[in-house]
């Protein structure tokens, strides 16, 4: 793996707890955003001369990209990256769509592309060095839900069980909303404290995922 310096900074707000990720290039200067579900003026102190070049987006529920006209207007030049069969959904005067593999380089680090569809159907993640931007297909404590439109509890099972955790014990997710007792978390800690992580096959799962929706409904 190549050798890279980098810093990320987590914002907090938007509609429910999300979380915006803003991700510096050490040699570079180059800065890119993971969704845009915060206001510009909170992140604004934090960006440096250069502006922001690059918005990767997790998927296109309206929350993570509620803010993303200020962004544009902001930085003209800003490319969003975006699951290839969604870049009508979102506004921005260059949209680069990704797919499974892919690999896309800012300044000197480099993010590879994981389709996980299963929240929705244009979920993607992001893996920078041992870093993985999971947006709401994973977060700290379980997965994401699969109630919206466009969900499927069993294609999200294999993206979480066959994708997701197959990377390394380390890797460290960044999700898309502070859900959990603590903001991140690695890959082996979180299906320790996780119920939905554990499940024996992909029947277990959905049945723990209709079980996690049913208590949710008493409790709410
Ligand atoms: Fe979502």
């Amino acid at each position: 793996m190549a050798e890279t310096d980098y810093s990320v900074r987590s914002f907090k707000g938007g509609y429910d707890d999300n979380l915006t990720y803003l991700v510096s290039c050490m040699r570079t200067g180059n800065q890119f955003l993971v969704d845009a579900a915060i206001p510009l003026k909170q992140l604004k102190p934090f960006v440096n001369r250069r502006g922001l070049i690059a918005l990767f987006i997790t998927h296109t529920h309206g929350d993570h990209i509620a803010y993303i006209d200020e962004y544009v207007d902001a930085f003209p030049n800003l490319v969003s990256m975006v699951y290839k069969e969604s870049e009508d959904k979102v506004k921005c005067h260059y949209i680069k769509p990704v797919k499974q593999g892919d690999i896309v380089t800012v300044g000197q680090l480099s993010l590879e592309v994981y389709y996980t569809p299963g929240h929705y159907p244009d979920s993607v993640c992001y893996l920078l060095d041992d870093i993985l931007f999971t947006g709401d297909t994973l977060f700290v404590g379980r997965t994401g839900r699969t109630i919206s439109k466009g969900s499927d509890t069993r294609t999200l099972y294999r993206s979480v069980y066959d994708t997701i955790m197959e990377l390394p014990d380390q890797t460290t997710i960044y999700p898309g909303h502070d859900y959990g007792p603590k903001m991140t978390i690695t890959l082996k800690d979180n299906i320790a404290i996780s119920p939905l992580l554990q499940a024996e096959d992909e029947d277990d799962f959905v049945q723990r995922m209709a079980d996690y929706e049913a208590d949710r409904t008493i409790g709410s």
